[in-house]
């Protein structure tokens, strides 16, 4: 497409028609409780919270916010659970738990979509086609591993560790929860989960498809909460290990508390991710891939591609048809299958992105939004970028977690490389080229867990994912999410 012709192309009036997905299907109850020791239990001390949808700012239930004594409560139910049934079951029958609850979910698939969007704002289209297929994908995988752990592991002896806590975020909250859940049952541990505040819906409905599916109760414990009830899951003593996917910043706080105890931790953290593109590279295939590595789920990804580094011979293109597409995305309500971005996920969330757009500009950034226009109600942001910024400002530098996209650009393969390891994190990054050789180089040379080749944003149970540096410590997924969760020897 040639300019004039990309501009007609977003020029024009026309718009699709709404095309919501229905809520018919779909129960949420007015309050939940605790899922402890196989039922659902009332919180000792009484309090609850509101989960909220970020989308029009109503509420959608209240939750139960578990203090210390229910976080002892489930970790008691989680260790007799672990002594009395899970770890003296045959593997293989351990398995077949695994494996109902990936069936149930992909039954249930529609309604753990819908209630996804509802809670957490990001699009229909989305946990319809990604978040809840990979959540059972990951239920489906590891299953499998379950009677097969000496296989894993030629010549070691396995054993599950025993308990374990597990603190989710809310970017992809079923997602989230299969992957810590999944790997710590199929090894034989028993769990503790504790979804995050603005998103508990379909870990509790998660616990409704566990208790359907008959597991021995207290094998999966569910604790609602904030961060108080977090800390109180970290500062348990009876638990053998801690996964953590959330901030910096409570990720080195569980670091501090768990130092010198015997507690085992993963921590999946922050990210800064470039992406690269040359100039040899598939121009629009890349900016597509831009799109989808910064504007997928609101930018809410630890691994997004919240930066660009573009050659400069290309920069100019790039960033044209880079704007155009920005026009073309359609921010709105996520319940509409349209919609590519959905709402941000709280206002404290807006309030740090908005934070970070005056930080840039006042900087020197030059920003660019769509002209997207917002609802009214809600929590909103549009597509966003960043010129005319360098390696030291804080936009480069800073995980934001929105749709922020920061653009540098680079003249050798060397400074391309120098910037796009110039940051605290290392948890992923993208690299846009025609020639073979130029990628095996870049992905040797770029401290990062995860790194994907003319393409980005794309997961599968298989492979390991983690970070270096400040992004964490420990991989989940593929052979690597069992050793998280097994004492090998
Ligand atoms: P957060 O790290 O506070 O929350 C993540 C989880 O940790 C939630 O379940 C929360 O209740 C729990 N938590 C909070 N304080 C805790 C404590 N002291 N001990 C144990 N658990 C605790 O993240 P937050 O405040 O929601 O988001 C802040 C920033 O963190 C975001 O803007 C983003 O930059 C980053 N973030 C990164 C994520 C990732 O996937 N790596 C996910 C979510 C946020
Ligand atoms: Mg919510």
């Amino acid at each position: 497409m040639d300019e004039t012709t990309s501009k007609l192309a977003f020029d024009t009036d026309w718009q699709y028609d709404p095309a919501p997905e229905s809520t018919d299907h779909i129960r949420i109850d007015e309050q939940y409780e605790l899922f402890i020791g196989g039922e659902f239990v009332a919180p000792k001390e009484g309090r609850y919270f509101d989960s909220i949808n970020p989308a029009n700012e109503q509420v959608l239930a209240r939750v139960a916010a578990a203090g210390k004594d229910d976080v002892a409560r489930a970790v008691k139910a989680a260790r007799k659970a672990y002594q009395t049934s899970w770890s003296t079951l045959k593997p293989a029958e351990r398995g077949k738990y695994i494996y109902r609850i990936a069936r149930v979910l992909q039954e249930r698939a529609r309604e753990f979509a819908v209630i996804e969007t509802l809670d957490g704002g990001k699009p229909i289209r989305e946990s319809r086609d990604i978040d809840i297929p990979l959540a059972a994908a990951h239920f489906f995988y590891y299953a499998g591993w379950a009677d097969k752990l000496e296989y894993a592991f030629p010549g070691k002896q396995v054993a599950a560790l025993g308990v374990a806590g597990q603190i989710i975020p809310w970017n992809f909250p079923l997602l989230m929860a299969a992957w810590k859940i999944a790997p710590a049952l199929a090894c034989g541990n028993t769990v503790v989960l504790k979804p995050a505040e603005t998103t508990p819906l379909t870990a509790l409905k998660l616990a409704e498809v566990i208790r359907d599916a008959g597991l021995p109760p207290g094998v999966v414990n569910i604790v609602t909460g904030a961060g108080d009830t977090g800390a109180a899951l970290v500062d348990h003593p009876d638990i053998d290990k801690i996964a953590f996917t959330g901030s910096t910043a409570v990720g080195r706080s569980i670091q501090k508390s768990l130092a010198g105890t015997s507690t085992k931790y993963t921590l999946e953290l922050g990210g800064k991710a470039a992406n690269i593109i040359f100039a040899d590279a598939a121009i629009d295939e890349a900016v597509e891939g831009i799109v989808n590595g910064i504007f997928f789920n609101q930018g809410h990804v630890c691994c997004a591609g919240s930066r660009l580094l573009v050659q400069e011979s290309v920069a100019d293109e790039v960033i044209r048809k880079l704007k155009d597409r920005m026009e073309s995305l359609i921010v709105g309500d996520p319940m509409d299958k349209n919609t590519d971005i959905g709402a941000i996920n709280s206002p404290a969330q807006l309030a740090k992105i908005e934070d970070y757009l005056r930080i840039g500009q006042a900087e020197g950034g030059e920003m660019y939004q769509s002209s997207a226009t917002l609802p009214t109600t809600g929590y909103w942001c549009r597509p966003t970028l960043f010129t005319g910024v360098s390696q030291s400002n804080r936009v480069v530098q800073e995980e934001i977690f929105g749709p922020v996209l920061a653009i540098q650009t680079f003249r050798t393969l060397e400074e391309g490389l120098d910037k796009a390891n110039n940051t605290p994190y290392g948890l992923s990054g993208g690299v846009w080229t025609d020639k073979g050789a130029k990628i095996f180089k870049m992905t040797r040379a770029i401290r990062a867990g995860v790194i994907w080749a003319n393409t980005f944003n794309k997961f599968d149970p298989a492979s390991p994912f983690g970070g270096y540096k400040e992004s964490g410590m420990g991989r989940e997924g593929g052979l690597h999410g069992l050793d998280a969760y097994l004492e090998l020897s």
